[in-house]
Formats: C-alpha cells, sequence, structure tokens
C-alpha cells in the first residue's frame, strides 16, 4: 500500500501560487489549510509577497531550504511542469496539482501531462490530480483545497472523480447534518487512482465507511483484488455514472448483446463486496445507515407504524427488496396483545394506530427489539393531533442505544411539523427517512454486506488437470494464421473437448464419400452444416439438414446445401460441409463469453434458444470468479432457468453438476486464452445425465506476444 500520509497528515505544506487576492485559487487553498486549524508549518509561495495570510511567503519552493511533505500547485498550466521540477529537486514527498490543461482538454494536454507524470517518476513523488479539488482531513484537520467550506468531523471518507460534485456533496453534508473524515477529489488520476485512495481509506482508522463518485475506473483487475480486501474491513459504495450500452449494440453475438460494461461493472462490484449505488439519494442513504448503526445479524425487520397504509407500503418494499417480515414468538404476540388497544395490529407490522402517542411507541418498539426473530426495526410516525414527532425520536433514539446489535430505521413522513423530530434524529445518528422504501433499500444494502463480511469457510479453488492447453494453442494459431476471427465447428469442438466440455462432435468433410464415412463412424443419424467463415447463419442459405439416417440421405443432403448455398453465395469460400452427431433432448440454457475492456473475460449464463436477448435470463460473473463449483452454482440458481433444470412440472430434473462443470472448464478456458475475445454456447443442452453443448462460436483476435 502507498503511504499517504503525505497527503493526508503533511507536516509542511507549499502552496504555489499561493495569493493576496480573495477572488484567486491561490487565496481561497491558504485561506483553508488555515481556518481548517492545519497545525503543521504553511509555505505559501509567491515571488512578489513577503506575506501570505500571516505566513512567510518564498519566491519558490527552493527557497525554503526545509523539508516539505506536500506541495499544493495552482498556477497556470504553462507554469507547472517547472514548478513540479523544483519541487522534485527540493525535496517534496507529493503534489496536489488543482490546475485543469491537461489530458480533459486534449492532445496538448496530455503531453504536458506525461510530463508531470514523468517528473514525479523521476524524483519519487507521488501525485494527486491535476485537475483536482485537492483534500480535506478532518481529523488531521487540513483543507488542502479550494472547496467552499470544511466539513463536519465524522467517520465518512468521499473519494469524487469529479470536483463540481464534491464541492456540491460538501455544501449539501451540512444541510444533512452528516460528518466525514475524509473529502478527496481524484482529478485526471494521472498518478494516484480512487484504487489507491480506497486502500488508504480502508486503512484509515477515522473512516469507516468509503462512498466514491466514479466515471470510470483505472485498472479492473487491481479494483477487484483490493476492494475485495478492503470491503472486508468497511463498506464500499460507489455510484458509477456514465455506463453506456453503446458497447453492447455493437456487439455481434448473443452474449455481447447481453454483457456490456454495465453489467461488467455489476460483476466486478459484487466479487469485490462494494455496493452499489444507483443515485446520489441511494449513495447517501447507504453513507447514513453504515455510518450511524449497527450490522443486522440476518434480514428479519419489524415494523411499528401508527398508521395502516405506510405499514403496508413498508411491507411491500421489504418484499421487493428480498428482505423478510419477522415473525414474531409468542411471547412477544402475548404482550403486544395484552398491552396494545384492541383495535391495533399485533402482528407485523405492528400497527399500533392513529392516537399512539410516545409511550405506545416505546412499548411496541421495545417489544419487538426484544424479540430474538427481529434482526431490525424500521419505526414508522405519521402526524395525528396527538403525535408526540419529537419525544418519540427521543425514544427511538434511546431504544436504539439500548438494543445496540439492531439497526433501526426511522421513517416520519410529512414536513413542518416533524422537523425538530428528524433533526434530533440525524443528529443523534438515526437515519430519518420521509418515506418507508429509502429505509428499506438501505437495510437492504447493511443486510446484504454483513452477508458479504460473515466468516465462510474458504473455497479452494477447483484444480484441472485434463485440460490440454497445447491442442486450442495450436488450434487457435491456425485460425489467426489463416487471417480468420471466427472458428469453424469442427475448431470449436476440438477447443472444447481439449478443455474437457462435451460438445456436439464435429468433423469436416471435403466430400460426399467422407461425410458418408465420418456418419458411419459417429452413428446414424446424424446432421449436416455448410462450414465457411463467411456464413452465421447457415439455415438461412439452406446450409443445414438434420436427421440424417443413412449414406443415401447423407450424400443427397451433401449436394442439396452445395448446391443451395452455391446458388445464395456464389463467392462465399466453401471449407466443406461439418457432420455433427444428433444430440439428445434437454433444456436448453446459454453460456458465453464477452471480454470487458476494464475486467477481462464476462461470463454468462441463462435460458437459451432465439428468445435469450428478449427473455435476458440471465446472471453473470468475471470468469476470474468461476474457478469453485459453489460459486458457478450460485449463479445458475440466480436464473427462472434453474427453476426448469430443476424439472418443471413433472419433467425430470437435468444435470446440474454437469453443467457446472462445463461452465467452470469454459471460463477457465477463457482465463487461459486472451485470444478469445467472445463465445456463445447456445445452446448448451443438459440432460438427465450430463450436457452438450451444440452450437458454439468461438471469435478471437490477435495478441502481441
Ligand atoms: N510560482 C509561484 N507563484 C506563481 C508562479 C510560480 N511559478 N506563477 C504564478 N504565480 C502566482 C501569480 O503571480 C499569482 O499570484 P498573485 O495573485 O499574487 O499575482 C498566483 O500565482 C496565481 O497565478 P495566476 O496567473 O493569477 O493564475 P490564476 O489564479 O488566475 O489561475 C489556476 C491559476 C491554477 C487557478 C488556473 O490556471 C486553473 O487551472 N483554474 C482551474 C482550476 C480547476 O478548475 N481545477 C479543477 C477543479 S475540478
Amino acid at each position: 500500500m502507498i503511504d499517504l500520509d503525505f497527503l493526508f497528515n503533511p507536516g509542511q505544506i507549499a502552496i504555489v501560487g499561493a495569493s493576496k487576492s480573495p477572488q484567486k485559487i491561490g487565496y481561497a487553498i491558504v485561506d483553508n489549510i488555515v481556518k481548517s486549524g492545519y497545525r503543521g508549518e504553511i509555505y505559501p509561495i509567491n515571488p512578489k509577497e513577503e506575506e501570505i495570510a500571516g505566513h512567510k511567503a518564498y519566491p519558490s519552493v527552493a527557497e525554503i531550504n526545509k523539508p516539505v511533505d506536500l506541495a499544493v500547485i495552482s498556477v497556470p498550466v504553462k507554469h507547472t511542469i517547472q514548478v513540479a521540477e523544483e519541487c522534485g529537486k527540493a525535496g517534496v514527498k507529493g503534489l496536489i496539482v488543482i490546475t485543469a490543461g491537461f489530458k480533459e482538454v486534449g492532445r496538448e494536454g496530455l503531453k504536458l501531462e506525461q510530463e508531470l507524470i514523468s517528473i514525479c517518476r523521476r524524483y519519487g513523488m507521488r501525485m494527486l490530480g491535476p485537475n483536482c479539488v485537492g483534500i480535506m482531513d478532518t481529523h488531521t484537520p487540513v483543507n488542502a483545497s479550494f472547496a467552499n467550506g470544511f466539513p463536519n468531523k465524522g467517520n465518512i471518507s468521499l473519494i469524487s472523480q469529479s470536483g463540481a460534485m464534491l464541492v456540491s456533496i460538501l455544501d449539501w453534508s451540512f444541510e444533512m447534518g452528516m460528518g466525514f473524515s475524509r473529502f478527496i477529489s481524484t482529478g485526471n488520476k494521472a498518478d494516484l487512482t480512487e484504487i489507491d485512495l480506497i486502500e488508504s481509506c480502508a486503512a484509515d482508522p477515522n473512516t469507516d465507511v468509503i462512498l466514491c463518485y466514479i466515471e470510470d475506473i483505472t485498472d479492473g483487475e487491481r479494483f477487484v483484488e483490493v476492494c475485495s480486501e478492503a470491503s472486508k474491513k468497511k463498506p464500499i459504495v460507489i455510484l458509477k455514472s456514465g455506463i453506456s450500452s453503446a458497447g453492447a449494440q455493437a456487439a455481434s453475438s448473443h452474449t455481447g448483446a447481453l454483457a456490456g460494461s454495465n453489467r461488467a461493472y455489476e460483476a466486478a462490484f459484487r466479487q469485490s463486496g462494494v455496493l452499489r449505488a444507483e443515485t446520489l439519494n441511494e449513495l447517501f442513504d447507504l453513507a447514513r445507515a453504515f455510518s450511524s448503526q449497527p450490522l443486522p445479524d440476518q434480514s428479519r425487520v419489524a415494523v411499528v407504524t401508527n398508521a395502516g397504509g405506510p405499514g403496508i407500503l413498508a411491507t411491500d418494499a421489504i418484499e421487493k427488496y428480498d428482505l423478510k417480515m419477522a415473525r414474531f414468538n409468542k411471547n412477544t404476540i402475548d404482550k403486544l396483545r395484552g398491552n396494545l388497544p384492541q383495535e391495533a395490529n399485533i402482528y407485523n407490522p405492528v400497527d399500533i394506530i392513529g392516537d399512539a402517542r410516545d409511550d405506545r411507541y416505546r412499548f411496541a418498539l421495545q417489544t419487538v427489539l426484544e424479540d430474538d426473530n427481529v434482526d431490525g426495526a424500521v419505526v414508522i410516525l405519521c402526524p395525528a393531533a396527538v403525535t408526540e414527532p419529537e419525544k418519540t425520536a427521543h425514544t427511538i433514539v434511546e431504544l436504539n442505544k439500548k438494543y445496540s446489535d439492531k439497526p433501526v430505521m426511522a421513517v416520519y413522513i410529512g414536513g413542518r411539523v416533524l422537523a425538530e423530530g428528524k433533526n434530533y434524529l440525524s443528529e443523534n445518528k438515526v437515519p430519518s427517512f420521509t418515506f418507508p422504501e429509502p429505509s428499506i433499500s438501505s437495510l437492504e444494502g447493511m443486510v446484504r454486506y454483513s452477508g458479504f463480511i460473515k466468516e465462510k469457510e474458504p473455497v479452494q479453488p477447483v484444480e484441472l488437470e485434463d485440460i490440454n492447453r497445447e491442442t486450442v494453442r495450436k488450434t487457435i494459431d491456425q485460425v489467426l494464421e489463416d487471417r480468420r476471427v471466427v472458428l469453424l465447428g469442427h475448431e470449436t469442438s476440438t477447443v472444447m473437448s481439449a478443455y474437457g466440455i462435451p460438445v456436439s462432435k464435429t468433423y469436416l468433410a471435403t466430400t460426399e464419400e467422407e461425410a458418408c464415412e465420418i456418419g458411419s463412424k459417429l452413428g446414424y443419424p446424424v446432421a449436416l452444416k455448410i462450414s465457411s467463415p463467411r456464413i452465421a447463419h447457415k439455415t438461412d442459405v439452406g446450409g443445414v439438414a438434420i436427421g440424417l439416417h443413412s449414406d443415401k440421405e447423407v450424400k443427397r443432403a451433401y449436394r442439396q446445401i452445395m448446391d443451395s448455398v452455391g446458388y445464395y453465395l456464389p463467392d462465399a469460400p466453401i471449407y466443406g460441409i461439418e457432420v455433427q452427431d444428433m444430440v439428445d433432448e434437454g433444456v436448453e440454457v446459454i453460456v458465453g463469453m464477452s471480454r470487458d475492456v476494464q475486467f477481462g473475460p464476462l461470463v454468462v449464463f441463462g435460458l437459451g434458444g432465439i428468445y435469450v436477448n428478449l427473455l435476458e435470463d440471465v446472471s453473470f460473473r468475471l470468469a476470474s470468479a468461476l474457478d469453485n463449483y459453489e460459486e458457478v452454482k450460485e449463479m445458475i440458481t440466480e436464473t427462472k432457468a434453474y427453476t426448469l433444470l430443476q424439472g418443471y412440472r413433472g419433467k425430470k430434473a437435468a444435470d446440474i453438476d454437469a453443467l457446472a462443470d462445463s461452465i467452470l472448464r469454459t471460463a477457465r478456458l477463457v482465463r487461459d486464452f486472451d485470444e478469445i475475445t467472445e463465445m456463445d454456447i447456445n445452446p448448451v443442452r443438459v440432460h438427465t445425465k450430463g450436457s452438450t453443448a451444440l452450437d458454439v462460436k468461438i471469435t478471437i483476435e490477435e495478441k502481441e506476444k
């Protein structure tokens, strides 16, 4: 891990471009550092000034002649290279480059940015930015940024790729009464990336929750590696923007069209235990929940409400988010029955009805929190004439502290008359919401995270000793030598067999006689398919014949296929005709892979056939996760196809173990061969015993060796 003490806990800060003019960024930075209560040395750098903000000014970093941990650079872009060089020579440990005008403006800017990087490398300096707002650490304290303010002290770190987003969130956080440990603006990420910063915040004792707003990830593999470790220590919640479906639309195979980068992000986040927020609201709801409430043990939620409608809304949301309505034990029910009015509902959701005052809330909430079948509670309050929102807020806070192993969310539905109560809840670290759904969605995030960090038996990767890499290597090299990118049927058959993936046997025949010979060897019936790199949709040009039972039928079909293809596509290069055995019946599923630019091979599984794109009954994993049967089986169970595989409506169950083995081997194949860019096995037929890959498309591209 990189030591980022120079950034978050610097002993000395030089501000290059410090200014006395209040409208300048160089003024704001000095002002922020001073006002934050920073206790280290401050060295304003400005050739024209003797003193800035009560600190002696120096004409250049070179003239400080004392150690400097951090230099914040805020001079026009044309001076930045020279300033960085000076910093390097003076032994500065690290830079924050505020200045804009680098990679984000085009080729010239990119060149300058590369120069900055090489200066940093040469002198062993690390750099945040360029084109960033800076950093804040409320515990050091230090505000080395030009943001308008300094956050309240707290336990949340925010890492933002957008400077504008960072300053807006800062301003909004005051209204929300939220406290932060760190605010970090990553800028162009020329050197330090969001991954380095996540790693550092994970090790920061003052941070309990890490929030990120990111537009892209610098290195997918390292992201998964670092976040998998970091999220075991504390929750990481990421809002990822800029997910385009353009790439997915351009893809040629089913898998490619289903995948898209969004799916890869989803799979990567899931694999690394990162929680994904879809909106800014969600990001902060989760931040509030994680930063103030204990993690629930399981997903059983109790609801206490003074109104029926919102209670039902909460129940609906609990079902929608796959949580459970807690089933109270007998003691709880007896107690509720004995003490609540007759009209009350004593089962979950507990409706303590509209005339409930604080005492009834106290009794009901305490009773459900005492129940072992309850992992967390949602308290809903609607403002009737007799309701006591403030007093009840005090009670909720008190009981939340008393039952400190169960999270409590407050839902105060209303505005004006509830404001004081809501404020008290926020100030005392009980998340309050205006409507039920976000409170439940936050609980769901907590339940998911709680499941992720629970000690699990370590799963050993499966060793595959019966794979033949050599054969695949030879086949791929041959195809590339032929200047082709799509493997022919008999080639895919060879590749699959080499990795122990059962595939319909396919051989290439170049004459009618050869086709008959192969047919007899395979055993009739067989299918014939045209073999040409130019023909993707073989049926459309009369290139397929199935269920052929004899030499005579094979010969006739061979001629018919050649005639038909010759008629439709006279110029297509024909390699011959593939002879394939006919495969037993079974449940048809799809297994595929597309290679994501950031995260590498992404494997898809789902219901197969021609409706695959329409139904989108699919699940995804990064191939790197699919090295054990547990993960593969979990992937299978996430789809409706799983219901079919188990034997739907009296049908016999399909061989899920055989399917899982094929998926595991496919994942290994695409991990072993970078050349494979896309793979589509549609369908894989899963029989009652065994499975067979029926139609396989493998696309490759040359890799530099
Ligand atoms: N060493 C020390 N001081 C220097 C210097 C150098 N090599 N070159 C200039 N200065 C001084 C200037 O004299 C000036 O001080 P003064 O006010 O006393 O005259 C101060 O540094 C700033 O220089 P100036 O030329 O006035 O620039 P500026 O303040 O107008 O703009 C930036 C500088 C960095 C703010 C501007 O170039 C920029 O990049 N703005 C965008 C920042 C941004 O948006 N970042 C990303 C956020 S997401």
